[in-house]
């Protein structure tokens, strides 16, 4: 890719993506600005090639990915910083959580392209699961910007109305996941297992699990029932969680944390 990259706020999120596109070989460290204000966190990433600064503006001048990393309650005094150095040329990248298109827009007060991507924390082993959407003139980069988030995982472009549930599903799915994780490995270890081996088949498990879904573009019901002997013992346990409400806790808490997003306020 030959345009630089300027990753603005490079903390958790920030860090892992950047990393990301380095790995991937999608640019050269040395074309991605890292900033925050307290640099001496990040000081260590020069050492790797990248460009650590302070100055958000003169990260700008010299990228034309501009990427929006920080938290929500930052980002209208970031970009009132950076908006004497943005121009046509620019694409911004927004990963903020609740802020709209068209509330960054008004922040902005330029008609730059704008793409909102709603990433997950495995985007620091490159296995996030990003959606994707942009409106106007942002479309003309989607597929730019679609392939910097594919260097990190899966990525699926969705309408705007669609992030808030986005972010409930892929971004707070990841928690949800490891609630289940934890409770496996506590069952592991009152069937005998000592917990490092529990957490390590209930891990492996969800994961060829998730892969076998994926791989075989299968139902998950399919998979089902390869293992579901008739009268045996997966089937005895499987009924017994849903007798306790194992899909219905799940659908519900999915959808608390969505009426939950839905009336946060940016
Ligand atoms: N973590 C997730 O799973 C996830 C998923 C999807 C979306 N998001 C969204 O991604 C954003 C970042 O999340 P995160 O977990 O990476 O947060 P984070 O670790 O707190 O990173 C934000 C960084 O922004 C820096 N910063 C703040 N103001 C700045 C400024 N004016 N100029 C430059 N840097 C500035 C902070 O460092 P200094 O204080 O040193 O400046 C901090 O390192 C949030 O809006 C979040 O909602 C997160």
């Amino acid at each position: 890719m030959k345009q630089n990259i300027a990753i603005l706020g490079a903390g958790n999120l920030g860090l892992s993506i950047g990393e990301g596109v380095v790995e991937k070989k999608l640019v050269n460290a040395d074309q991605v600005t890292l900033t925050r204000r307290n640099t001496s966190h990040i000081s260590g990433y020069s050492n790797k090639g990248f460009i650590v600064s302070d100055n958000n503006l003169e990260a700008v001048k010299n990228s034309q990915i501009i990427m929006l990393c920080v938290q929500p309650k930052q980002v209208e005094k970031l970009i009132d910083e950076i908006r004497p150095a943005l121009n046509d040329d620019h694409i911004i990248v927004s990963v903020i959580t609740g802020v709209e298109i068209s509330q960054l827009q008004e922040y902005l007060q330029l008609n730059i392209p704008v793409i909102r991507c709603m990433p997950n924390t495995a985007v620091a082993i490159g296995q996030s699961m990003t959606c994707i959407c942009t409106n106007g003139t942002g479309k003309d980069h989607l597929e730019l910007i679609q392939s910097l988030f594919e260097t990190v995982g899966k990525t699926l472009v969705i309408e705007e109305r669609l992030m808030k549930a986005a972010t409930v599903l892929g971004a707070s799915g990841i928690a949800f996941f490891m609630r289940y994780l934890r409770a496996a490995t506590q069952g592991g270890i009152q069937m005998g297992f000592h917990p490092e081996e529990a957490q390590l088949i209930a891990v492996q498990t969800a994961s060829g699990a998730a892969s076998l879904v994926l791989e075989n573009e299968t139902h998950p019901e399919v998979e089902i029932d390869k293992v579901t002997t008739p009268e045996g013992c997966t089937i005895a346990g499987l009924n017994e969680m849903e007798h306790s409400g194992l899909s219905s806790a799940l659908i519900k808490g999915l959808m608390v944390s969505y009426e939950k997003i839905k009336n946060i306020r940016s």
